[in-house]
């Protein structure tokens, strides 16, 4: 039987952005029974997408190349497996699908059941691939790992990222006092989002601010997440997404004992930092999750969040649009939109 042929953006081995993307015409996917096959109308990316390009996985992710590219996707229902029960075709869906069936950078994209979940009846298509990484990052982290809980302080780095916006207004939904760093440029945005407190960190490091929180929700890693203890109160949490790995998360992503090691050696200055202070630790890396995704689709329903969306690009600019996110300065999402 002839294959039916789509066109996806794939990688062709690691490297440059402009060197190893290129369109590719390859076999339309098929599914599984407890699958959906969803016909893509806007699709995003996220920092892992490029990093993925960059190789800085390498070493623990095995790729067989060509790969596809981006995990998040909203469209239309297109097929359903013969034990699919909750969706139907022609629904519209938006999904963080899972790490084996990536891309969503192309024209249909297979996911989980359990991934996908009915689009905010509110929004569109662009507006709802905005959500699906990013806010299940934000809610696995707050609401899972944090436990966020109303009066509290929280400092969230980045806020005019594509964590950091949602992660704003989902702190402000759970009743937290919310500071947030940014560049000049961005201060209003992330004010009309609810931040109660922001930190030029062009003019001021959120070091001399003189504030302590319960919560630190390190979103940039590095130097960041040593000092997000000595913002910290006594018995505070902070929660990173993309500082070193603690070893609850090394254990889950079955890292060797060996390798265990050498990253709690890598992590002592934070495990220090924390023990000083009675303080907690956790570094998070989310997961697809259908059910999470439609506890936020309410969200955005009721309007507690808003979408917020950077730039949208066409497909054929998709690689473009990745180049963009790569500088690190984008305000909300980077959305793809989709030819009819
Ligand atoms: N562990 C996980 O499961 C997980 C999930 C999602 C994301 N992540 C990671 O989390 C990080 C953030 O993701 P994202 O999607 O929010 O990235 P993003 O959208 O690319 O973040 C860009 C934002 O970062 C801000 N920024 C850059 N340097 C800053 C600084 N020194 N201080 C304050 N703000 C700064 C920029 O604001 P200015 O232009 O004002 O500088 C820009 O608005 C990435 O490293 C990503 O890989 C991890």
């Amino acid at each position: 039987m002839k294959k039916i042929k789509m066109t996806s953006l794939m990688m062709t081995k690691y490297g440059g952005i402009n060197e190893v993307l290129e369109f590719q015409e390859i076999s339309k996917p098929t599914i599984s029974s407890k699958q959906i096959l969803i016909k893509t109308k806007a699709a995003s990316y996220n920092p892992l997408d490029y990093k993925i390009i960059r190789g800085d996985f390498k070493s623990v992710r095995k790729i067989d190349f060509p790969k596809g590219i981006g995990r998040d996707v909203s469209g239309i229902v297109e097929d359903i497996g013969t034990d699919v029960e909750g969706f139907k075709i022609g629904d519209n869906v938006f999904s963080r699908i899972s790490e084996e069936y990536v891309g969503t950078m192309a024209e249909y994209v297979v996911s989980n059941e359990s991934d996908v979940c009915l689009m905010p009846s509110n929004l569109n298509f662009l507006e709802s691939a905005s959500i699906p990484l990013a806010g299940l990052t934000v809610y696995q982290s707050l609401v899972d790992i944090a436990k966020l809980s109303v009066g509290e302080n929280i400092l969230i780095y980045a806020g005019s990222g594509g964590v950091g916006t949602i992660a704003i207004q989902l702190s402000k939904y759970l009743g937290a006092n919310v500071t947030t760093t940014t560049s000049t440029n961005n201060v209003d945005m992330v004010k009309n989002l609810g931040a109660d407190k922001v930190i030029d960190y062009t003019k001021q490091s959120f070091l001399d601010d003189n504030e302590k929180y319960d919560v630190v929700y390190d979103t940039l890693g590095g130097q960041h997440t040593v000092d997000s203890f000595k913002v910290l109160k006594e018995n505070g949490r902070v929660v990173s997404i993309a500082g070193d790995l603690d070893d609850i998360t090394a254990e889950q992503l079955g890292l060797n004992k060996f390798i265990r090691f050498i990253l709690s050696m890598k992590a002592r200055k934070i495990t220090k930092a924390a023990s000083k202070i009675n303080a907690s630790y956790r570094f998070y890396l989310m997961s697809p999750n259908g059910n999470q995704l439609n506890e936020l689709a309410k969200l955005y329903e009721k309007e507690f969040i808003k979408p917020v969306i950077d730039n949208t690009y066409t497909f054929e600019d998709s690689i473009a649009a990745i180049d963009y996110l790569s500088k690190g300065h984008a305000r909300g999402k980077v959305v793809i939109e989709f030819p009819d």
